[in-house]
């Protein structure tokens, strides 16, 4: 089977890796990061990932997953590789490509015979032409090559999933030779059926930014009709389930939060909005879904502010850091947005994360107190905030809350409760958009 080294381990390089070592490929995966290396080795993961720990070890226990700092070797090793390192935002809100061309630098620089590079990070239009110029630039023996763009869809909190069912999978090449290859690789999804997108390297890379914008731009347009019902009176929700069961709409992605965060929605919408910018294209939808998210996340402060004569000496206690369930991820997360601006406005916060509570100390430090659980987060409290959607908040003793709490307010801003039980229970429920 064929030999794949895949660069870079975070949630698309260590996902891609695992993912296609249960497809039976032999796999190298590789980073620059010794510490990272050293515990992937012992089969300890770098983030929380459900599933992803378990195949991790059967995979390495069978010897079809490896791991290395020795990239150049790794390259030399592999007839394809992948690329999977990270995007980030960077000045001006475009995407730093540094990290993906010192890794085509080094790709140049080990060609040993033909290969195929394939690019799953998430890249800027023209930035596969850019990769193989440089590939080509330090490639001094001329071994030929092929770049394939191959974005990937998966959720963190979902990876392994998402992996093995794709909704497609899309292909960019600028040359037929690479299509078979890759066709061979993703062999068990073919045979699922599973949609296969044949397309050019540009259209690729665009559709990768076209699906997150879009997604992020139901997101931010739920959460605007979810403040529209606060002022006139009505209900997200119902609105949400009645436009979802328009087929031309579908109901996922409607449900209002507090803003859309994570490594993807808002560093894509961004990159997206710099290099229209740069080819002169009016992107007014993708300015405004920036713009609405950012209301989104102050607007919950507000609405906190409002019930209060002012926040400065009130106890909150905060459920939930991460930007969504299922991940210890606080890139961006809209918990941690509105948790700097309450200790701003004075206000003294436990807060309370399953997963995320590590991560989270190092950015908020000791400004907050770090609670051991919901109930300790919220002991002598003016209040409960949930602002990440973990299942075990979906269940809590209401009636315990009520008796540890000093104050009654009980704000869900991921409309995760029934207000009638939350109001049986002496408390005064306030959610988003209803
Ligand atoms: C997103 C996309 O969903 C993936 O398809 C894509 O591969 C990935 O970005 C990426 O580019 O790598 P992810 O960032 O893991 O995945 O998270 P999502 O589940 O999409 O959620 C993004 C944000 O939107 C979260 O803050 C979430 O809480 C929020 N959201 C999502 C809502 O507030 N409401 C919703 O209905 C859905």
């Amino acid at each position: 089977m064929f030999k794949i080294a895949v660069i870079g381990t975070g949630y698309v390089g260590l996902t891609t890796g695992i993912g296609l070592a249960n497809f039976g490929c032999s796999i190298l995966c590789m980073d620059i990061q010794e510490d990272k290396i050293s515990n992937l080795n012992k089969g300890i993961m770098p983030f929380y990932e459900p599933g992803m720990e378990e195949a991790l070890k059967v995979n390495m226990a069978c010897n079809r997953l490896n791991f290395s700092t020795k990239i150049a070797e790794g390259i030399e090793w592999a007839e394809v590789v992948f690329i999977a390192v990270g995007t980030p935002q960077g000045i001006k809100g475009k995407a730093d490509l540094s990290a993906v061309m010192n890794v085509a630098e080094l790709i140049g620089k080990s060609l040993n015979g033909y290969k195929i590079i394939v690019t799953k990070s998430t890249v800027p239009v023209g930035t596969n032409e850019k990769i193989k110029e440089v590939i080509s630039s330090f490639n001094t023996k001329k071994h030929d090559f092929d770049i394939v763009s191959n974005p990937e869809f998966l959720r963190e909190g979902r990876a392994l999933y998402d992996f093995y069912h794709p909704d497609r999978v899309v292909v960019g090449t600028d040359n037929p030779r690479p299509v078979e290859t890759i066709r061979r690789i993703y062999r068990p999804l073919y045979l699922n059926e599973i949609p296969f997108v044949f397309t050019d390297i540009r259209t690729s890379e665009l559709i990768k930014y076209s699906c997150n914008s879009f997604l992020a731009m139901k997101v931010a347009f739920i959460n605007e009709i979810s403040r529209l019902c606060d002022a006139v009176g009505a209900d997200v929700s119902k609105i949400a389930y009645a436009m979802g069961k328009d087929g031309r709409i579908g109901g996922k992605f409607l449900h209002p939060g507090p803003g859309f965060g994570g490594s993807c929605f808002p560093k894509d919408t961004e990159a997206m909005k710099m290099f229209a910018e740069e080819v002169n294209v009016d992107v007014s939808i993708i300015n405004a879904i920036i713009q609405s998210n950012n209301t989104q996340k102050e607007y919950m402060v507000e609405k906190i502010k409002k019930r209060f004569a002012r926040l400065k000496g009130i106890q909150l206690g905060i459920l939930g850091l991460a930007f969504k369930s299922e991940t210890d991820d606080i890139r961006e997360s809209p918990a941690v947005f509105v948790v700097k601006r309450l200790i701003e406005e004075g206000a003294v916060l436990r807060v309370y994360d399953p997963q995320a509570t590590e991560n989270a100390k190092l950015v908020l430090g000791e400004k907050v107190f770090y609670a051991i659980n919901e109930y300790d987060a919220i002991i002598n409290a003016d209040g409960l905030v949930i602002l990440t959607e973990w299942n075990q908040f979906r269940n809590l003793d209401l009636l315990k809350i009520a008796s540890l709490m000093r104050g009654k307010m009980f704000f869900d801003y991921r409309n995760i409760y029934d207000m009638a039980e939350v109001e049986n229970s002496s408390l005064i429920y306030e959610g988003i958009g209803r």
